[in-house]
C-alpha cells in the first residue's frame, strides 16, 4: 500500500483523477469500478475536466459501480444511477450501456448479487476500484462484521451510515434502510485498489483503515490484504496517520510518483 498526503481536498482529488485518466490512457478499454458519495464529486467533477480540456476518452471505458440502495428508481435523484449520470456518465464520453450498478428494485436480491458478480467476471474483472470511507469504516457498504470474503449481496445499513446520508435526501425519512453493494471479497479481487478520503472528519477512521489492526469491524481494514493499493488524502485526513514521515517520503523520492508531484490546484 501507498499513502499519498495533499495539502487539499482538491490537490487529493486531481491525483486520483490524474490517476485513472493515466490508466485510461493505457487501456482505452479499462474496466472501471466507481464509487458515489461526498468525496467523489470533487473527484469526477475533475474527470470531466480532463475529458473537456484534454479530451479523455471513455468511449471504450466499462465501469462497474459498488452499491445501489434498494427500492429507489434508476430516476430516483437519490438513487446511485441518477448520481453517476449527474456527476459523471452525462458530461462525458461513455457508453452508458457500458455503465453498470446493482438493480436496486429487484424482487430477488441473491439473484441481482449474483448476476452483478457474473456481469463483471464477463467484463474481465475490474481493473481499478475507486474506493471511498465511510465513518462506520464501511467500504462499498460493507458495514461492520461484513465478511472479508463477502460477495456481492443486501446489507442493512448502520445508524451511523443513515445518519451520514439522510441529509441527501429532501425527506430524511426516504433514505433507503438497505444496499445492494459489492462485497469486500468482491472488491479485494479488483487488479488494483484507489482510495481517496478528504475531511477531518474521516481522520480517525483513515487511520484505522490503514494503520489499524485488520478485523471485519472496519471493513476498510481488508485493503491492506491487497497488494496494489494506492490511498490518496488530503492534509485534514491524514492527521491521525502515524507513519506520515515515511508516506511523503516515498512520494517525493520514489520515481513512479515523479509525474505526480507538482499536480494540484
Ligand atoms: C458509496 C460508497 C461509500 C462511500 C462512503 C464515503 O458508493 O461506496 O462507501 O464511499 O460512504 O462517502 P462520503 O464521501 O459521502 O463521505
Amino acid at each position: 500500500m501507498q499513502v499519498v498526503v495533499r495539502p487539499t481536498k482538491a490537490d487529493a482529488s486531481w491525483l486520483a483523477a490524474r490517476l485513472i485518466a493515466a490508466a485510461i490512457r493505457a487501456k482505452p478499454q479499462l474496466v472501471l469500478g466507481l464509487a458515489t458519495g461526498r468525496t467523489m464529486e470533487r473527484l469526477y467533477a475533475k474527470l470531466v475536466q480532463l475529458h473537456r480540456e484534454e479530451a479523455l476518452d471513455f468511449s471504450l471505458v466499462r465501469t462497474f459501480n459498488l452499491d445501489e440502495y434498494i427500492g429507489l428508481l434508476p430516476e430516483d435523484e437519490n438513487s446511485y444511477r441518477y448520481y453517476m449520470n449527474h456527476h459523471l456518465f452525462d458530461h462525458i464520453n461513455i457508453d452508458k450501456r457500458n455503465t453498470h450498478l446493482p438493480d436496486g428494485m429487484t424482487q430477488d436480491e441473491k439473484g441481482e448479487g449474483r448476476r452483478y458478480e457474473e456481469a463483471i467476471s464477463e467484463a474481465g474483472g475490474i481493473d481499478i476500484q475507486l474506493l471511498g470511507i465511510g465513518r462506520a469504516g464501511h467500504i462499498g457498504f460493507n458495514e461492520p462484521l461484513s465478511a472479508l470474503q463477502s460477495r456481492t449481496r443486501s446489507k442493512a445499513l448502520t445508524p451511523l451510515t443513515i445518519a451520514e446520508n439522510s441529509g441527501e435526501f429532501a425527506d430524511s425519512a426516504r433514505m433507503p434502510r438497505r444496499a445492494i453493494t459489492m462485497g469486500v471479497g468482491t472488491i479485494l479481487e479488483a487488479q488494483r485498489l484507489l482510495v481517496l478520503v478528504t475531511g477531518e472528519t474521516k481522520a480517525e477512521i483513515l487511520a484505522k483503515a490503514v494503520e489499524g489492526p485488520i478485523t471485519s469491524m472496519v471493513s476498510a481494514t481488508a485493503i491492506q490484504l491487497h497488494p496494489n493499493v494506492q490511498v490518496v488524502c488530503d492534509e485534514e485526513a491524514s492527521t491521525a496517520l502515524s507513519g506520515r514521515e515515511y508516506y511523503d517520503w516515498i512520494f517525493n523520492n520514489e520515481p513512479e510518483w515523479a509525474p505526480y508531484r507538482d499536480i494540484g490546484e
